[in-house]
């Protein structure tokens, strides 16, 4: 699976309630956390986002957000590009929809995809599997959900490429690209 897949870039709208802003200065924010109904969404400010500044934001305003996917270091991000404050009665408990567009309904609970990625298991193929995992993250938006944490040697060289999945510790051998849904089923 090639990185250039990566470039394909999706939207996402969210409504929820302003968790928590990020940032040096109060004044102009990098980032914020917001909470759905689906869960809670760390998002990053566009540049110019950040430049008209979120000064008049409050804690626990409800909030229209949509932006782009980006990745980043290896992963997806979300991006805002635009952000309103909205009145509580348009608000998410109003809504039918508060999850972002694109993407399956994504869960709160924290997962781990380790691979390894010591030279058997490369040789095999594990940069693949770790690209399709990323990917699938990605696509369903749970960047902030499922973390991928590459380790050294499970001592399963041949039958690599080797694959544990947290917190239920499933391990899986001579894993393909193809079985990265699979996976992230399990996180
Ligand atoms: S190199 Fe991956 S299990 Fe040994």
């Amino acid at each position: 699976m090639e990185r250039s897949q990566f470039t394909d870039i999706s939207s996402f709208t969210v409504q929820g309630r302003l968790l928590r802003l990020y940032g040096k200065q109060k004044k102009k924010p990098k980032a914020l956390r917001v909470e759905t109904k689906q869960g809670k969404y760390y998002i990053h400010l566009s540049k110019k986002l950040r430049k008209q500044g979120c000064s008049g934001l409050k804690k626990g305003e409800w909030v229209w957000i949509t932006g782009s996917l980006e990745p980043k270091g290896g992963r997806c991000i979300l991006k805002a590009t635009e952000l309103r404050v909205i009145a509580p009665e348009i608000a998410p408990s109003h809504s039918t929809n508060g999850a972002p567009e694109n993407s399956s309904s994504p869960s709160t609970q924290s997962g781990k995809v380790l691979i390894c990625l010591k030279s058997s298991c490369v040789k095999r193929g594990a940069k693949g599997v770790e690209k399709a995992v990323e990917t699938v993250i990605c696509d369903r938006n749970l960047t902030e959900d499922i973390t991928i944490k590459p380790t050294g040697c499970m001592g399963h060289c041949k039958k690599g490429p080797n694959v544990v999945v947290m917190p239920g510790k499933q391990r899986y051998q001579k894993v393909k690209p193809s079985d990265a849904p699979r996976l992230i089923s399990q996180a």
